[in-house]
């Protein structure tokens, strides 16, 4: 299984909704399954250009753009990112799909 990356907004309007303490609940639920980071790293993003659908939360590759993410919703997703279960759709397809591609684009980018 290839390693993936998944991504918390940190820009003002998810901040503000509270993206800090998602992150370390995130790190926190991550480490607790996968210590070394051996399938999954979480890391802070600038902005994804989302804002008005905060708190914004990607996984790459496999470019899910989750929006409106609460720490409720935490353990699902992390159920999708290490064990078997489905991208948790709900939370999935608010953000503007033109946002959304160039997300992608910038991510796909070698910088
Ligand atoms: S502040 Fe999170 S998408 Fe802009």
């Amino acid at each position: 299984m290839s390693q993936k990356l998944v991504y918390v907004c940190e820009g003002g309007d998810c901040t503000e909704r509270g993206s800090g303490d998602l992150f370390e609940k995130m790190r926190e639920l991550l480490l607790a399954r996968d210590p070394e980071e051996a399938q999954v790293r979480v890391r802070r993003y600038p902005c994804f250009g989302g804002c008005e659908v905060a708190i914004n939360v990607t996984v790459y590759p496999d470019k899910i753009f989750y929006s409106q993410v609460t720490p409720e919703d935490l353990p699902e997703i992390v159920e999708n990112l290490l064990g078997d279960a489905a991208p948790v759709e709900r939370l999935t397809g608010a953000v503007q799909p033109d946002v959304e591609e160039m997300v992608w684009m910038l991510l796909d980018s070698p910088y």
